[in-house]
């Protein structure tokens, strides 16, 4: 079983004196090192006014989805649920934004300030299946963290 990174490292990215953007990205890199089915980390920010999602920092291969309208794909779908959504296997969902053929799995978890929507944390992976009770608990974990930098 992988060692996911732990909720102090985290910490201790986040009170580094780095921008946000920094911070967003050393997290992303961190989380895609650790776990081998973890194969595109990133950040999705909130635009509530247009009610898009922008593109942040991220690893793994390019997207064309710098810009989600909420309600469309996972990522959009969950700007509007807020709630963390586990597809274990693309093919059988409908709204769907791909971005390559090698994506199989994806997770988005919310990240809420104040109860408010500010940004998502999305993880394509390369295998079906791949997410456990494990990963939904530590991803929203450490999304709480996140959640102070907004
Ligand atoms: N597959 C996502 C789009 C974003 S990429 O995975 C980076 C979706 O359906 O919302």
């Amino acid at each position: 079983m992988m060692n996911l990174p732990s909720l102090d490292r985290i910490t201790g990215i986040i009170q580094a004196p780095h921008s946000r953007e920094v911070k967003l990205l050393e997290i992303c890199q961190l989380l895609r090192e650790t776990c081998s089915y973890y194969n595109w980390v990133g950040f999705y920010l909130a635009d509530q006014n247009r009610e898009e999602l922008v593109l942040g920092p991220h690893v793994g291969e390019p997207t064309e989805h710098v810009c989600i309208p909420y309600g469309k794909g996972i990522c959009g779908q969950v700007a509007k649920s807020r709630e963390t959504l586990i597809v274990q296997d693309i093919e059988v969902v409908e709204n769907y934004l791909a971005c390559n053929v090698n994506v199989k799995a994806e997770m988005v978890v919310p990240i809420l300030k104040d109860g408010q929507f500010v940004a998502e944390l999305d993880i394509d992976s390369h295998q079906k299946y791949p997410f456990t009770e494990r990963d939904r608990v530590y991803l929203n974990g450490i999304c709480q963290l996140i959640a102070g930098l907004f």
